[in-house]
């Protein structure tokens, strides 16, 4: 799938603008601090709803203005969709698909996967097992509607627990409905469990490969999920927990404590790994997502690069780009010096200058 255009008005800094990508790899170059990454936003909240940085809708409206717009053009197996986000200061968004507006957000799943990487990313190995839960989410949510549903309930039910956990402090008698949220949470946690560990081990394969390629066949990555607790043993343990559970007010079982582990020859690389090593294990995941998505979908989805080339050096670089062909790559970057150097094929290049596009 591509991305043909996108238009916006009053989304962050840009009053006004209007973008038309080539469909393989486009540059967005321009000073910090002038509209890049927001682009890069706009299209993600196409696709998924959400920004990439978790900003609430009023914070990406240009500021002193009410509502922003967002109209994007998307062709997906042969066929033109357009997404429409309204955003508004003191109300949820509206969206639309081919100007048909549409109740929940989870309708426009499908439309147009996108896979957004920043220079965090390059940091889940070495980061705190959350940033790998959301990876893990962010990738399901986006390939599997049933998941989507099971997580987000899996989440309410869990706040719902530890909320009434607090209450039962101050108030013994409400004890008896806890029984209630643990049937929940072990319905939805078991799900999400086994919908995890499917998807780290179709994934594992891939990430193995894609590394192996990257250190010259010098590395054997494996990765394997590591769940707080296992599907048929959850009931069991969040009982157990309870009495403990109770006096801190919050869930210490299930699969909000999720890991993932990589190894290379036996050694936990989030714990032993040398730095380079554990951003090139970044790299391996983020790019197993392409074929982790063509797979499940049969398209290939959009990549956004967001300033992660810099970041990089230039074997990662080329091994990058050079894996990337079919794939329409959208691509911010302070300079054009890398890809000058390394004539890097570029179909489209635009300048960014204050919220508009420069002549370059
Ligand atoms: N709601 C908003 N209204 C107006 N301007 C905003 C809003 N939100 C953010 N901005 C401004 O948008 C500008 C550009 O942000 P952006 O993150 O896209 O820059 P960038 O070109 O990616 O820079 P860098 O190279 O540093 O990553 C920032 O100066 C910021 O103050
Ligand atoms: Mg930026």
């Amino acid at each position: 799938m591509i991305i043909k255009s996108v238009e916006l008005s009053n989304f962050r800094n840009y009053e006004q603008l209007d973008i038309a990508f080539d469909e393989k790899t486009n540059i967005i170059y321009g000073d910090n601090a002038q509209g890049k990454t927001n682009i890069l936003e706009a299209a993600y909240v196409s696709g998924t709803s959400k920004s990439h940085k978790g900003s609430p809708d009023k914070e990406m409206i240009r500021f002193g203005e009410t509502e922003g717009h967002i109209k994007t053009m998307v062709e997906k197996g042969g066929k033109e969709y357009q997404i429409d986000i309204h955003l508004r200061k003191n109300k949820s968004k509206g969206i639309a698909i081919n100007k048909v507006p549409i109740k929940k957000a989870s309708e426009l799943f499908g439309f147009l996967n996108i896979i957004f990487f920043s220079p965090d990313d390059l940091n889940i190995i070495k980061d705190g097992p959350t940033e790998r839960r959301r990876f893990i989410d962010s990738e399901l949510c986006q390939l599997d509607k049933i998941y989507l549903y099971d997580l987000t309930n899996y989440k309410k039910t869990l706040e719902q627990r530890n909320r009434l956990m607090k209450d039962i402090c101050f108030n013994p008698s409400l004890r008896d409905t806890l029984s209630v949220w643990d049937d929940k949470l072990i319905e939805y946690g078991k799900k999400v469990i086994r919908r995890r560990r499917e998807f780290i081990d179709e994934i594992s394969g891939i990430v193995t490969d894609i590394h192996s390629n990257i250190s010259g066949g010098r590395e054997i990555l494996q990765i394997s999920y590591e769940p707080n607790v296992d599907d048929i043993f959850f009931g069991d343990e969040l009982i157990h927990a309870r009495e403990k559970d109770l006096k801190y007010g919050q869930t210490s079982v299930g699969p909000h404590r999720d890991d993932i582990k990589f190894t290379i020859a036996n050694t936990d690389i989030r714990k032993f790994g040398s730095q380079g090593q554990q951003r090139t294990c970044a790299l391996s995941l983020k790019l197993s997502e392409i074929k982790i998505v063509e797979q499940t979908i049969g398209e290939k989805p959009v990549l956004l690069l967001d300033d992660v080339l810099s970041e990089l050096d230039s074997n990662r670089q080329n091994f990058l780009l050079g894996s990337l062909y079919d794939t329409q790559t959208i691509i911010t970057c302070t300079g054009l010096d890398d890809f000058v150097k390394n004539r890097f094929q570029i179909n489209k290049i635009f300048h960014i200058v204050e919220g508009k596009i420069a002549d370059s």
